[in-house]
C-alpha cells in the first residue's frame, strides 16, 4: 500500500539523526518553507531535506505584517496540510507566538504539531531560561527540537523591527554563548537568522550541531528560505537575504532544484545576499 502512494519516498528518508551525520560528512542541508500540500509535493520532488511550516505562514499566507497572530490550530492545520505533501522529507513545525510562555503550554503545542500536524521536529525561538526548561522538557519527551536564534520574528516588538542581530562584538559573543546553551539542553538543529556571516561561521563552528542560516552567510551546515520570497512572489522589497530562483527559469520546480543544487554546492548564499 505504502510503496503505491504518490508520495511514497523514493530516495532514503531524512531523519532527525541523519541531519548529524550530514554535518559530520560536510553535506549541506536544504531547507525550505511550505504551507499546503501542493508545495509540499514540490520539495519532496525537488530532494528538498528539510521542510518546515513556518510561522512565517502569518505573513505570506495570511497577509499578517508580522509572525505574532499565528495561532496553534493555524500551524497544526498547515503541518498537517505539509505532512500529506511529504515523503522523505523531514518535516519540521513552528512554536507559534506564546505557544512557549511556559512548560506545559510548549508540550501541548508540541505534542500537536507532531501527533496531529506529523512533524517530526519542533522549532522555537529564543534561549532565555524558560527556553532552555522547554527544549529540554520537550527533548525528554522525545520531541526532537530545532532552535532558532538571531533575528527571531517573534520578538520583532523588543528589536524595534526585522533588525540584524549580533553586530556588537557583546552581542555576538552572547549568541554564541546561547547557541552553546540551545545544544546542551538537547536541541538538534539551530536556525541561524539575520546575524553577520562572521558570526554565523563562529557559531557553526561552536557547535555540533548543525546550523540552518537565513540571511547568516555561507559557512552555515544548510540554508533555509521562505518559498514565497525565492520564488519571487513576496509582494515589496525581497530581503536582502534572499534570491528569486524562478527568475530565468520556467516552472516552480525548476526554481527549487536550483535553490537545492546551489544550497549544495555552496553557490547560495552569494556575498550579496549576507550581512557584514
Ligand atoms: O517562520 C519561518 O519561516 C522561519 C524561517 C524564516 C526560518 O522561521
Amino acid at each position: 500500500m505504502y510503496a503505491q502512494k504518490a508520495n511514497a519516498p523514493t530516495r532514503k528518508p531524512v531523519t532527525v539523526p541523519s541531519l548529524l551525520t550530514m554535518k559530520a560528512e560536510g553535506r549541506r542541508i536544504v531547507m525550505l518553507t511550505a504551507y499546503d500540500a501542493s508545495f509540499a509535493v514540490q520539495l519532496e520532488l525537488a530532494g528538498v531535506d528539510v521542510a518546515l511550516v513556518g510561522d512565517s505562514l502569518g505573513m505570506v499566507v495570511q497577509g499578517h505584517a508580522s509572525t505574532l497572530p499565528v495561532t496553534l490550530d493555524h500551524m497544526v492545520y498547515h503541518t498537517s496540510l505539509v505532512a500529506r505533501g511529504l515523503g522523505a522529507t523531514l518535516l519540521v513545525a513552528d512554536l507559534p507566538f506564546m505557544a512557549d510562555r511556559d512548560v506545559p503550554h510548549a508540550l501541548e503545542a508540541g505534542a500537536r504539531l507532531v501527533g496531529e500536524g506529523g512533524a517530526a521536529m519542533v522549532k522555537i525561538e529564543g534561549a532565555s531560561p524558560h527556553i532552555l526548561d522547554i527544549i529540554a522538557a520537550l527533548v525528554e519527551r522525545v520531541i526532537p527540537v530545532c532552535a532558532h536564534l538571531g533575528l527571531t520574528p517573534q520578538s520583532v516588538h523588543k528589536f524595534g523591527g526585522f533588525r540584524i542581530q549580533g553586530r556588537a562584538q557583546e552581542a555576538a559573543d552572547e549568541l554564541v554563548a546561547q547557541a552553546k546553551a540551545v545544544e546542551a539542553a538537547g536541541a538538534t538543529l539551530l536556525v541561524l537568522e539575520g546575524i553577520p556571516t562572521v558570526l554565523g561561521e563562529r557559531i557553526t563552528r561552536a557547535v555540533s550541531i548543525p546550523t540552518i542560516g537565513i540571511g547568516a552567510g555561507p559557512h552555515c551546515d544548510g540554508q533555509v528560505l521562505v518559498i514565497h520570497d525565492m520564488l519571487g512572489i513576496t509582494p515589496g522589497k525581497r530581503p536582502k537575504f534572499s534570491k528569486d530562483f524562478l527568475a530565468g527559469r520556467d516552472s516552480v520546480a525548476a526554481a527549487i532544484a536550483a535553490y537545492a543544487e546551489d544550497v549544495r554546492s555552496g553557490a547560495f548564499p552569494a556575498p550579496e545576499h549576507c550581512f557584514d
